[in-house]
């Protein structure tokens, strides 16, 4: 049994209107990339495949990877335009029989969920990390009129890592194959739609955050400020 990390860092960050791409943006004095790749590389997984934007492996090979002395990660992988993308090049670069994919711009993961993680993904093949709903969700038509109100108790908030054997994502994307790539947002769904495997949730943390938006990289702040602190 091994274990491949797949860390993407492929996006743009239109969201955060910086010209600096999110991935690599200072979070005291570290980029925000800094934060996910330290966590996989001390857990217990065998090996580091980072993605980044395609003409970027240089840098992050320079800058970040030898920088900091991640030698868990064996290779940098090209994305695509797309996350689905980005993930299917990541896992075709891997050596391992199990994935955990992972959005770097959840820089905070902790060591604990990446270990629960993996157990997850041995024990139900497809697990994706998750919190319960606090908010009331609605679904909205096009002009913005409300069309239902799920109810609450049923409602969970995806996050990542998410955790597979890897021919079953494999056999995901592959049957998953004829959808728009940009509406798959996370790798259960490419494992729900394909009928493959059921996906077991597993308790994710609230700190867990994605860094989207300039306000995300104060709250981030925060949450470093406050582990330093408790010294955890
Ligand atoms: O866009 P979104 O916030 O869903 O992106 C989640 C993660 O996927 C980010 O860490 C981003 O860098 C990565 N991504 C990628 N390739 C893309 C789009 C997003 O690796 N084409």
């Amino acid at each position: 049994m091994s274990f491949s990390a797949i860390v993407l860092a492929a996006g743009s960050g239109s969201r955060m209107h910086s010209a600096l791409p999110k991935q690599y943006m200072p979070l005291e004095g570290k980029p925000v990339l800094y934060y996910s790749l330290k966590a996989f590389q001390e857990s217990p997984v065998d090996e580091i495949v980072l993605v980044v934007p395609s003409g970027d492996e240089e840098y992050a090979l320079k800058e970040i990877v030898c920088r900091f002395g991640f030698d868990k990660v064996h290779s940098i992988a090209a994305g695509q335009d797309t996350r689905a993308g980005s993930v299917l090049n990541g896992i075709k670069a891997a050596k391992s029989d199990h994935v955990l994919i992972h959005d770097s711009a959840r820089a905070f993961v902790t060591g604990e969920l990446i270990k629960r993680m993996m157990d997850a993904a041995v024990a139900f093949k497809a697990a994706a990390a998750a919190v319960p709903e606090k908010n009331t969700i609605k679904v909205a038509d096009s002009d913005g009129y409300v069309t239902s109100t799920p109810d609450r108790s049923t409602l969970w908030e995806i996050q990542t890592p998410q955790g597979f054997e890897k021919d079953l994502l494999l056999e995901g994307y592959e049957k998953t194959g004829g959808m728009p790539s940009e509406k798959i947002t996370d790798d259960a769904m490419v494992v729900e739609l394909s009928g493959c495997s059921k996906v077991k949730l597993v308790m994710g943390e609230y700190t867990n955050i994605k860094i989207t938006t300039p306000e995300d990289l104060e709250i981030g702040r925060m949450i470093l400020k406050n582990r330093l602190t408790s010294g955890s």
